[in-house]
């Protein structure tokens, strides 16, 4: 990618890849100065074993040697759920890509996050981009653990924007509500980047176009594992469309300047609602002025972002 202003980066993931958790993976490894430690991964799009083995496809394509270790299979406190086929039902667009070159490590994704995060105490960026079952399981096994992380991105929720699973959840939140309860209240520096920007993060016709006519390795990737995804969003918006969710997630954690707008507010998730689990309830009265409460352990939320100059860094990294 052409040079770019940036801070060095050292990024632990946690995934549940996903199409759009792969293209995160993709836009992190192509990015000048970041460097992605280790990867974790979760159920949710897919098993976690799935999304390990999905992960290492990515990796392969990247000819990237990352560790991927396989995390939690199941909610904190959830009974499992069934999985979605909006990826694929393999998770990568079915698109019968050879079997990966590596296994994982056979380290859980939470003993390899807690052994980073103590090896590097401050320097790590935990990025989320699935359930945050692997997230909450460390935060109850190791209570020094926020003080020793850098910051957290997370792509999850939604604001005031409609949820994708129920009415008002979001899929990453409502997958696991507890573990995200546990994640919004920890003492560490929390972005979440939630579906009122990601759902106007479109790759549209004429980037795919693009994409397709490509003889670029990583474009041609993309474009084996995309077909599905982009069916499902392009009926959804009744014009040919993909939302780009977790690669958003990723360049904001990668250029914090792509953040145009932002609040900082208190965010509660809903665990017990009979219509409303998952809901991430974020108390934006404190916008309203002064004499409102103010936040008092808030989140750092995105309301507006550079959505073109977005773009433009997903094209970037996947034909230049
Ligand atoms: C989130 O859910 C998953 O399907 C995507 O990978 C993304 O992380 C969007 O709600
Ligand atoms: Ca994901």
């Amino acid at each position: 990618m052409s040079a770019k202003p940036t801070l060095p980066k050292a990024i632990l993931m946690d995934v549940d890849t996903g199409v759009d958790d792969a293209l995160a993976i993709i836009l992190a490894h192509r990015w000048p100065g970041a460097q992605i430690v280790a990867i974790g991964t979760v159920t949710g799009n897919v098993s976690a074993a799935q999304a390990a083995t999905n992960t290492l496809k990515t990796l392969d394509a990247l000819g990237a040697d990352t560790p991927v270790a396989v995390g939690a299979s199941q909610a904190l406190a959830r009974a499992p759920f069934p999985p979605s086929a909006i990826h694929g039902v393999d998770g990568l667009g079915d698109a019968g890509l050879p079997a990966p070159a590596r296994a994982p490590t056979g380290e859980h994704a939470v003993d390899q996050l807690l052994r980073l995060v103590h090896k590097r105490p401050g320097e790590l960026s935990l990025f989320a981009s699935g359930p945050l079952t692997n997230l909450g399981l460390a935060l109850q096994r190791d209570p020094e653990l926020p003080g020793l992380v850098k910051e957290v991105m997370v792509m999850g929720g939604a604001i005031v924007a409609a949820g994708n699973v129920t009415p008002v959840a979001e899929a990453n939140i409502y997958h696991d509500p507890e573990a995200a309860a546990l994640v919004f209240a920890a003492d560490w520096p929390v972005t979440l980047v939630a579906l009122d920007v990601t759902m106007r993060a479109l790759l549209r016709s004429e980037e795919l176009a693009r994409l397709r006519a490509s003889e670029r390795p990583l474009a041609r990737f993309v474009t084996r594992i995309l077909p599905p995804y982009v069916a499902v969003y392009s009926q959804r918006f009744g014009f040919e469309a993909v939302t780009m969710h977790d690669p958003l997630a990723m360049a904001l954690l990668l250029d914090p300047s792509l953040t145009l707008e932002r609040a900082a507010l208190d965010m509660r998730v809903e665990t017990s609602g009979e219509m409303t689990v998952g809901m991430t309830v974020a108390d934006r009265r404190a916008l309203i002025g002064p004499g409102f409460d103010q936040p008092t352990h808030p989140l750092d939320i995105p309301l507006e972002v550079d959505t073109p100059r977005f773009i433009a860094m997903v094209m970037d990294a996947l034909l230049e």
